[in-house]
């Protein structure tokens, strides 16, 4: 049916050790095994049975390959997919169906295995399929792990140094490759996707899995150890408010007062450190955009999943290998003015784009939102004067400020705590300038109040007792004053 193997023979070749003339199959799997076999050797209990010793201590369950395996199970496998890799014709097969495909090396691996006298049970004959599957349909080691909801992030740091963070907790998991061609081979086939490719010439590179997750690759020389690989998994079912309420990240209270700046139009930079959960936060907040604004957002990877039916989605362009075609995140929120937005959301502010976003807050596009890196909401707003004057905007301090002041309404920060778990720590309202300083006043603050017997951290979140905010007017001329009231209230009394 397919490929170097099936050429001109009889699709069911037996598969056990059968007279060998009369299987032309299973001649060339055993050419390629490069052991010829003993015509009618019987398979079992031969005492020159390869032994594999591949069971791995607790029966493993496939999807979840996190746990250590025994070096002869590497050793096995390596022999047995290089034995396949000689059998198949790879192009042919990429081809099929993965279905198909996997049909196929299922029966080309029972043969290796009989050929090979290698002693296996049917469970890790699975197993040991599942992999080979990987490897040659897909991203090798790392499928599994894509295959798990529950994990954030994947960190390969070489072929032999698997992490992943789950729960807000990295740890280290049993997941290996062969070798660091293997990985690269992985890291190639992820980059190709977007027309890319990494080597020494071009070491570093972003990309994106067909599902969405992001990726950053880079590779020797560069990286020492080995090929780098970190993916940030890309939920479907991304967090809402009543998630992170759920998950204590903000308070019942907190998240009404959050509903409320996403719906009346506030201007908002997030602000949080890598991973503190700036990009799901944004999300969330998008939610409370009326399904009649006109929304444009700009990231350089589309992340964010807007449910409003009038959405334009923009994402910025690397430069391709001459180095030319880069569009930037200046371009397309520059572009984006041009365009008739309502709110212009910036996936993440880093660089002089922070100069058109705040032009664009101040020019009547309410509600525009954007993230940033930051430990705190004053210094959110002065990396922002930075990104502006290193954009090469030659405004003095003083303007920048007043630029500033008059675009943001609400900063709110976000951190990941030391026990892992993600939390609102501050939401704060820029105030404006008095002299050169930018005045600010923190609406709700996390305080820390201890942990648990777990190492859990525990704190509440409660509002400093401001009464009425800056943004009370635009509450009340959204008509919901009453409800910012009443979470205010509530907050305090926490
Ligand atoms: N409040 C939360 N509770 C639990 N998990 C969360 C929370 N917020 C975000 N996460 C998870 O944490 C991971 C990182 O979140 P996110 O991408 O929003 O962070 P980020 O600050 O934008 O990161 P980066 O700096 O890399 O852009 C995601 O897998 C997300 O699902
Ligand atoms: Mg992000």
């Amino acid at each position: 049916m397919f490929g170097k193997r099936s050429q001109g023979e009889a699709p069911s070749a037996a598969p056990t050790p059968a007279p060998a003339p009369a299987a032309p199959t299973a001649a060339r799997v055993q050419a390629a095994v490069g052991k010829a076999a003993a015509p009618a050797a019987p398979r079992p209990a031969a005492p020159s049975a390869v032994n594999t010793n591949v069971r791995t201590p607790p029966a493993p369950d496939p999807s979840e390959q996190t746990e250590y395996r025994s070096e002869a199970y590497y050793r096995v496998k390596s022999t047995i997919f290089n034995a396949l890799i000689e059998t198949i014709d790879l192009t042919q097969l990429a081809q099929l169906d993965p279905e198909s495909a996997r049909d196929e090396i299922r029966d080309i691996v029972a043969e290796i295995i009989s050929i090979k006298n290698v002693v296996m049970s049917i469970s890790e004959q699975e197993a040991l399929l599942d992999d080979i599957c990987n490897d040659v349909l897909g991203y090798g080691p790392l499928e599994p792990l894509l295959a798990r909801d529950d994990i954030a992030d994947v960190m390969v740091n070489g072929a032999n140094s698997v992490f992943i963070e789950v729960a807000g907790k990295i740890s280290k998991t049993g997941i290996r490759f062969r070798d660091n061609g293997q990985l690269m081979n992985i890291c190639q086939r992820i980059v190709s996707q977007v027309g890319r490719r990494v080597d020494e010439a071009s070491p570093i590179c972003d990309a994106r899995l067909p599902d969405g997750s992001r990726v950053n690759v880079i590779v020797p020389p560069l990286a020492i150890d080995g090929p780098t690989l970190t993916i940030r998994k890309f939920r479907k079912d991304k967090l809402k408010l009543s998630n992170l309420v759920e998950y204590g990240s903000i308070s019942p209270a907190g998240a009404k007062i959050l509903q409320i700046i996403g719906a009346c139009r506030a201007n908002i930079l997030i602000s949080g450190g890598t991973g503190s959960g700036k990009t799901t936060l944004l999300n969330t907040l998008t939610a409370f955009i009326d399904p009649t604004e006109r929304v444009i957002t700009c990231e350089d990877a589309a992340e964010l999943q807007l449910q409003q039916p009038h959405v334009v989605r923009l994402e910025t362009r690397p430069p391709n290998l001459e180095g030319s075609g880069q569009v930037t995140m200046r371009d397309l929120v520059k572009n984006c003015l041009r365009m008739r937005p309502e709110r212009i959301i910036v996936g993440e502010v880093r660089g002089s784009e922070a100069f058109d976003l705040l032009q664009a807050m101040n020019t009547g596009h309410d509600g525009s939102m954007g993230t940033l890196h930051a430990n705190t909401p004053r210094e959110a707003l002065s990396r922002l004067e930075s990104m502006i004057t290193m954009g090469g905007f030659s405004l003095p301090p003083k303007t920048i400020r007043e630029i500033i002041v008059a675009a943001v309404d609400v900063v709110i920060q976000a951190a990941r705590l030391r026990d892992g778990s993600r939390r609102i720590t501050q939401i704060t309202e820029v105030m404006g300038l008095e002299g050169e300083t930018v005045i600010t006043q923190d609406i709700l603050v996390y305080e820390i109040q201890g942990e648990d017997q777990n190492g859990r951290i525990l704190g509440k979140h409660r509002a400093t007792g401001v009464g009425r905010p800056r943004f009370w007017e635009r509450a009340r001329y959204f008509g919901l004053e009453k409800e910012l009231a009443q979470a205010l209230d509530e907050a305090e009394n926490a």
